[in-house]
């Protein structure tokens, strides 16, 4: 049985996240989507709502299952029995730090591979980052994000 693991903040997950996560699950026989509880990093939503948004929208993914995780990702990876890591790109851009986070996972466990699928087009230009800028502004995300998240980020920047 191959298992993957699609780490990352998704604070909060994207639509773009939401494509590789799906395209994910079809290449592997179980995906664990692996929140990132990481303290030095200030983060709007909690671990807990991260990975309550995520599991509405993987409602119809049967091999799919999200957990949060703490600590070195190689870790996890051996805690759940996974053998990869899935990682998106969407732009040169990304390479230089996704080479670096390759290199010292493979370093420090050969046993976990890194996949690397490609950002749909129109994608490329989408992070949490930027969702949560347009909807500090009041912009649009409704194309974003799914409907459950564009709620609660509406809600959360104007608290
Ligand atoms: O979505 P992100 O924030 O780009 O995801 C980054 C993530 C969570 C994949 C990365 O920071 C991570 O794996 N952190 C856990 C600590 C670790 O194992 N780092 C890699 C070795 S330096």
């Amino acid at each position: 049985m191959k298992i993957a693991v699609y780490p990352g903040s998704f604070d909060p997950m994207t639509n773009g996240h939401l494509d590789i996560l799906k395209r994910a699950a079809s290449l592997f026989d179980h995906l664990i989507v692996g929140v990132l509880v990481n303290n030095n990093k200030k983060c709007l939503f909690s671990p807990e709502e991260r990975v309550d948004m995520i599991n509405e929208a993987i409602q119809d993914l049967e091999n799919v299952r999200v957990m949060h995780f703490n600590g070195l990702l190689v870790d996890f990876c051996d805690k759940v029995g996974a053998t990869a890591v899935i990682r998106g790109l969407r732009a040169v851009s990304d390479y230089e730090y996704e080479v670096q986070m390759f290199a010292a996972n493979y370093h420090l466990n050969h046993k976990v591979e890194t996949v690397f699928l490609m950002s749909q087009p129109k994608y490329s230009f989408l992070s949490s980052s930027v969702v949560k800028e347009i909807a500090y502004y009041g912009g649009n995300i409704n194309e974003l994000v799914t409907p459950l998240i564009a709620e609660k980020l509406k809600k959360r920047m104007t608290k």
